[in-house]
């Protein structure tokens, strides 16, 4: 590896930013796509869909464990084929949280009937029961849930969207996997299903015999064929951002922030990281200015569109919005282990995008790496416990400043300068830095097998800007 490669990407980071949610796509998926432009079966307008939407549908239903599985060309196409298929209509009342992305309220209107807002819950934002109970005007009403962000979320181990008749995904590329564009509705109700089936193209099921209702929201192939492989991939998306959101939540815990946690039996697919604060525009001014893409997730409740604008009195959302509204935060689903049976590992909390650049130069699989969002002494102490837990690793390169100096004054830097021979080998850590809370056993395994070649280079680039004080200068967030 050429230091000097390394070191004009940890320059570049500076300037780089980290978007809220990036589709992570690869060579899979090219050449899925080629394949399709090759075979020339673009779409198909059959009842059961082309090749690749059957097997994306297949893989659909095995993941959800649900019956049925019906793609369709958006997530919000999905919301309304799921209220068509249940004659939702004119006259009709639907009741659906306020605090959501406006494609709930408006898959309703499309049909004709009246969204009626209802409130949500102050601690997790999701939509009040009790607030649902006073809205409900009759009984044995239908549920279909807009689980648009939540594929791969379960509670109890049960998929959400499998809850109820009917469930909803949305596969943007903001989403935990996509397709482009597209959507996917699931089901155990095969009268509801056979009627999916023909709503997504224009009530058909053979030629044009339109026998209800319907739209074309057919799944075009090519996202079919991107959908098939990243659903294959979203175990490990998932994970990754488990562990990411896992992270964030260690450094912002000890905050006046509030971070989102998961409730007994749930288990997020962590789409967003949500957080409140008062703090909210400096905060996100402060995030911004360094190109992290936190973005405010809603700031304009549903009811207060224009197009809606109706006088409801929803206390918490109102809260939500006006005092602390959420603010999103990124949260990658590339947690970058590299290679786990390598012997070197590169650790930066400078940047995600460093590493996205770094594995961009293919060095990523000669490495184990881990990233940081931010630099915080807990970061380090992750970092730390991630080469202790991965015993193959014998080599740490460090990069990015804020690894080597720190504003609490904790740092590797500070260990190497403790601990470590002019071999860069640490032979006496018994007292690193005070701010550095390492455990003993870490320690000894640092003293026991690694060698920090580290620094070499970096040092040297680094070096005036350490001596001069680089901990009082931290730009963390
Ligand atoms: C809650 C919710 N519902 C519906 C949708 C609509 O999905 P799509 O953008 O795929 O139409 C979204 C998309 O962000 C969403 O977040």
């Amino acid at each position: 590896m050429r230091s000097d490669c390394l070191y004009t990407v940890v320059l570049r980071t500076k300037f780089v930013k980290i978007p809220i949610n990036t589709p992570v796509l690869g060579k899979e998926e090219l050449s899925a796509v080629v394949s399709v432009v090759k075979s020339g079966g673009l779409t198909s307008a059959s009842k059961d869909g082309g090749k690749n939407v059957q097997e994306f549908e297949k893989s659909v239903r095995t993941f959800t464990k649900s019956k049925y599985a019906v793609s369709v060309n958006s997530g919000t196409a999905a919301l309304q084929a799921a209220l068509y298929a249940l004659d939702i209509k004119k006259g009709d009342e639907v009741i659906v949280p306020s605090f959501t992305f406006v494609a709930s309220a408006n898959a309703i209107a499309s049909t004709g009937a009246k969204p009626v807002f209802a409130d949500i819950l102050k601690e997790n934002f999701t939509i009040d029961p009790e607030s649902i109970a006073k809205k409900i005007k009759k009984h044995n009403l239908s549920v279909v849930e807009d689980a648009a962000q939540s594929l791969g979320s379960t509670l109890k181990g049960k998929q959400t969207g499998t809850f109820f008749e009917l469930g909803c995904y949305s596969l943007y590329p903001g989403k935990v996997m996509t397709s482009g564009e597209g959507g996917v509705i699931v089901t155990n109700n095969k009268k509801l299903y056979d009627k999916l089936q023909m709503i997504r193209n224009h009530g058909m099921v053979k030629g044009y015999d339109s026998k209800i209702f319907g739209l074309n929201l057919r799944l075009p192939e090519i996202n079919a064929a991107i959908a098939k492989i990243q659903i294959k991939k979203l175990p490990k998306f998932i994970q990754s951002r488990r562990r990411n959101a896992k992270l964030l939540s260690e450094l912002l815990s000890d905050t006046k922030i509030k971070i989102p946690f998961e409730g007994k039996n749930e288990k997020f697919n962590w789409s967003l990281y949500t957080i409140a604060t008062k703090n909210r525009d400096s905060i996100l001014k402060k995030l911004n200015s360094k190109g992290i893409g936190a973005a405010v997730y809603y700031p304009t409740p549903v009811h207060k569109i224009p197009i809606y604008k109706i006088k409801s009195k929803l206390a918490n959302t109102d809260w939500i919005i006006g005092e602390i509204c959420k603010v999103v935060l990124p949260i990658k689903q590339e947690f970058y282990p590299g290679n786990p049976n390598s012997q070197i590992a590169i650790c930066t909390l400078a940047s995600i995008s460093l590493l996205d650049d770094l594995k961009d130069s293919g060095i990523l699989s000669n490495v184990a790496i881990l990233g940081r969002l931010f630099s915080e002494n807990k970061g380090i102490d992750s970092m730390i416990q991630y080469v202790y837990e991965n015993r193959n690793i014998k080599k740490i390169i460090l990069c990015g400043k804020e690894v080597w100096g720190h504003k609490s004054g904790h740092s590797l830097l500070q260990l190497h300068k403790n601990g470590i021979d002019e071999n860069y080998r640490i032979i006496n850590s018994v007292s690193p830095d005070p701010y550095l809370t390492v455990s003993k056993d870490m320690i000894e395994y640092f003293q026991k097998f690694f060698c920090l070649s580290l620094l070499i280079s970096f040092f040297f680039l680094y070096s005036a800007t350490i001596s001069s004080g680089v901990r009082s200068n931290s730009s963390d967030a």
